[in-house]
């Protein structure tokens, strides 16, 4: 895919309508849900899944883990009509990434370019509820993600809430579910007693000495979430996908060597020649 002037524009106007939209709309959390769960079905053995756009499709935004995510992809929809060159896969990344952004979180590196995929990846890809660590590790594992991923990309339940009807959970993570911060590890250590919603995967950050390492960190050091955060959160954004400009900037980069090279030789060939001519 081409990444011309013209599709440059559309993104930075899309970026526009989306501040607008999910400032207005107040849906922030369902939009990065949205995000992360078209990105996260990424298997990086068999390269399947991951950020293409195909959560679109009936039969996988009626997988069980994606409930109520219908609304998330209609409100994009008003952005794609507008902007029909781009394509659902980048504009999906590009909400999730407004979404941390207009709720107070860290500025999220974004580059387009994401193919679109009408394949939709078997249902149980992503994790579930229910489970603890070794089912964290093996599903963030195989999208080619880290345990410091799997911390970090946690603490997107700073936003939000758990709906009943959707999940079976109730509640939300924070006193302040509009707000992007490090609430939600902070909450996490204080327990139960809160009255705050922990799912078992939640739980199982703080029963995992490993895990449990970052969220001490990130309850005392929102800065340290931050960046952190908005490095993972590129990484899941960008699963599967080669950005342009890195193909641009390694194409470079091969391009310098080689005149680095052919400059070398030339000298030397020139020194050579004015060493026998004298
Ligand atoms: C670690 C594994 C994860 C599990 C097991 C999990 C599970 C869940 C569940 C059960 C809900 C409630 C859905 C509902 O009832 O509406 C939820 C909501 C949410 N999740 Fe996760 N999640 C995980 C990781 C993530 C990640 C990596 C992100 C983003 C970076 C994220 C962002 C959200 C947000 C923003 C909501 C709130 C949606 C809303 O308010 O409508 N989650 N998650």
């Amino acid at each position: 895919m081409t990444i011309g002037k013209e599709y440059m524009k559309d993104i930075e106007r899309a970026r526009r309508d989306f501040r607008a939209l999910i400032s207005s709309k107040n849906c922030a959390p369902i939009i990065l849900r949205l995000a992360w769960h078209d990105a996260g079905t990424y298997d990086a053995t068999t390269k399947t899944g991951g950020p293409n756009g195909s959560i679109r499709n009936e039969v996988e935004y009626k997988h069980g883990a994606n409930n109520g995510l219908k609304i998330a992809i209609d409100l994009c929809e008003n952005v794609k009509a507008k902007y029909p060159r781009i394509t659902y896969a980048d504009l999906y990344q590009l909400a999730g990434v407004v979404a941390v952004e207009v709720t107070g979180g860290p500025a999220v590196h974004f580059v387009p370019g994401r193919k679109d995929s009408m394949i939709s990846p078997d249902e149980g890809r992503l994790p579930d509820a229910r489970k603890g660590s070794s089912h964290l590790r093996d599903v963030f594992h195989r999208m080619g993600l880290s345990d410091v991923d799997i911390v970090a990309l946690s603490g997107g339940h700073t936003l939000g809430r758990a709906h009943l009807e959707r999940s079976g959970f109730e509640g939300p993570w924070t006193n302040d579910p509009l707000k992007f911060d490090n609430s939600y590890f902070v909450e996490l250590l204080r327990g139960e007693s809160d009255g705050l919603l922990k799912l078992p995967s939640d739980k199982a950050l703080v029963h995992d000495p490993k895990f449990k390492q970052y969220v001490a960190l990130y309850a005392k050091d929102e800065e340290a979430f931050f960046r952190d955060y908005a490095r993972s959160h590129k990484k899941l954004s960008e699963l599967g996908f080669t950005p342009p400009s890195c193909l641009k900037s390694a194409l470079n980069k091969t391009m310098a060597a080689i005149l680095v090279s052919a400059t070398i030789v030339i000298l030397s060939y020139i020194w050579e020649i004015s060493k026998k001519v004298k």
